[in-house]
């Protein structure tokens, strides 16, 4: 409702797109000298602009609207804690190697909106309305602060040149 959805989906930074290039060979070379530390492995399925249609945004429109129209049962609560958790998870989703743009701010936003989220998730888990509301308006804030660095601008439309 308060983004700019037509825009133009151009490559936001290098590598978005280009995801996973560098995994390593499976463990059956268990010798493999100066080998990546062990760790999960990612797949990097759909770009970010994915996640966010995908992930995000409906979750994060639960969590906004659950503000201006509060749970009154527990069934509506759960639905509001489970978007609260998914929108904090999509935050890590934002992070996993080959779809991070870079380690500073795009690292810095997802934080903010795994941790905003998270309070939401709490405060819901706590029925605290007040709690999910003011969550609601940080959260927005990673939103925001992220697609200002990150999202591809759009070109200044042309009624504007006549200004
Ligand atoms: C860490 C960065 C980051 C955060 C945090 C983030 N976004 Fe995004 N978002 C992006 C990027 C990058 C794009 C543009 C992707 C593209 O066009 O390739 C985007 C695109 C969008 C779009 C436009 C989708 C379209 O139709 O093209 C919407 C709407 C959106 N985000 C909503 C949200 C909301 C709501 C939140 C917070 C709850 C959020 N985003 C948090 C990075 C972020």
């Amino acid at each position: 409702m308060f983004m700019r959805r037509q825009l133009a989906m151009l490559m936001v930074t290098g590598g978005v797109l280009l995801a996973g290039c560098s995994k390593t060979e499976p463990a059956h070379s268990a010798s493999t000298p100066a080998a990546a530390p062990a760790g999960p492995t990612f797949k990097v399925v759909g770009p970010s602009r994915q996640i966010m249609l995908a992930v995000t945004i409906p979750s994060s429109d639960k969590v906004f609207n659950a503000a201006a129209e509060p749970p009154t049962t527990d069934e509506q609560w759960v639905t509001v804690e489970r978007a609260a958790l998914e929108l904090a998870e999509s935050g890590n989703l934002l992070l996993i190697p080959g779809r991070a743009v870079d380690d500073g701010d795009w690292s810095r936003y997802s934080h903010m909106l795994i941790d905003t989220a998270s309070q939401a998730y709490a405060a819901a888990q706590a029925k605290d309305i007040n709690g999910v509301s003011d969550a609601g308006n940080v959260i927005y804030e990673a939103c925001e602060g992220c697609h200002k660095k990150y999202m591809p601008q759009p070109a200044a439309p042309a009624s504007a040149a006549a200004q």
